[in-house]
């Protein structure tokens, strides 16, 4: 099974109202567990790789890594690149291997995030590899409770409409409220799904993603704590929220934070309890397994994509 793009799996959760889980990857340990998770719950997945995971691993290391997780499960895997800044870096990937990537506009002007989306969509398609884009700007923590930013930085639905018509994109990455990283909001979450509700309104049919939706799970967050870490104030998006968002055209959620989260818990945790220990397979063993408890709780409990393949 070679790897394939996103299109067959966003139509099927887009009929069938659930998401596609987008798994950030930077190592072995981290895309055993998420494939495993992904084999045993019977999950169609995307493992997205940022520039910042390219550079860390290379590009070569981390294309073996996921075709050996292909061979190894059989699992029909979307290799994606995460936030592409630039023609260059999306080319770079769908030249390596890559069978989705996305071009982040975002921070551009209307007119120029259209243009640089179109160049990447003409020659990714000519390829054979799908692209997403990005429309809006995510919260920072800062704006996201103050309510007369919105119009400013969230997803206008009548330039969604646009956006995707003239750019022939194949997904669409929209801001309402999620942001990047362990500190989403300051007080009450809130995500505005009057606005999710008429962009998906407007684009029936068309596959939406949501980004920065990481739920920060209290449990991990005390548990890097209790050893030695420093989270005070995080918070991410609720579990039911995300579940809801699947039900409204979001066809596939990105989730990194809480894989940090979930191994650097790991990590913590063996390496107080083994104060004696220095072999890096146990440590990464445990936190190998904490990524696949990770994957497949957000596969039962917040994508709702068991048994999808
Ligand atoms: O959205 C960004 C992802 O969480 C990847 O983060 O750029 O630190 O690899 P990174
Ligand atoms: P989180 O930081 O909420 O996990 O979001 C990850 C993401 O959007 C990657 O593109
Ligand atoms: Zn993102």
């Amino acid at each position: 099974m070679p790897l394939v793009t996103s299109t067959e799996m966003f139509k099927k959760a887009y009929e069938d109202h659930y998401a596609v889980g987008a798994f950030n990857v930077n190592n072995m340990e981290i895309i055993q567990g998420i494939v495993d998770a992904a084999k045993q719950e019977q999950s169609p997945l995307i493992l997205q790789v940022s520039a910042g995971a390219r550079k860390y691993a290379k590009h070569v290391y981390l294309m073996k890594l996921v075709e050996a997780a292909v061979a190894d499960t059989g699992l029909p895997i979307c290799l994606h690149l995460d936030h592409g800044e630039d023609f260059e870096i999306c080319k770079a990937c769908v030249d390596g291997g890559f069978t989705s990537v996305m071009i982040d506009g975002s921070k551009h002007p209307f007119e120029e995030n259209i243009a640089i989306t179109k160049k990447v969509v003409e020659y990714a398609h000519s390829k054979g590899v799908v692209v997403e884009a990005e429309l809006g700007k995510l919260a920072g923590v800062e704006d996201a409770v103050k309510v007369n930013t919105k119009d400013a930085t969230y997803t206008d639905p009548d330039q969604a409409v646009e956006f995707v018509e003239r750019t022939g994109v194949d997904s669409l990455a929209i801001a309402i409220g999620t942001s990047h990283g362990a500190y989403k909001f300051k007080g009450k979450p809130e995500l505005d799904f009057a606005r999710l509700e008429k962009i998906t309104n407007l684009l029936p049919g068309f596959p939406l993603v949501l980004h920065g939706a990481s739920t920060v799970i209290p449990a991990f967050v005390d548990e890097c704590n209790k050893y030695g870490g420093k989270l005070d104030g995080a918070q991410g998006v609720p579990e039911d929220m995300l579940l809801k968002a699947g039900k409204y055209g979001v066809c596939k959620i990105n989730i990194d934070t809480d894989l940090r989260l979930a191994m650097t818990a790991s990590v913590r945790k063996y390496l107080s309890e083994h104060p004696a220990d220095f072999d890096p397979r146990t440590y990464l063993k445990s936190a190998r397994q904490a990524i696949q408890d990770m994957v497949a709780h957000k596969i039962k409990n917040v994508l709702n994509s068991s048994n999808r393949l």
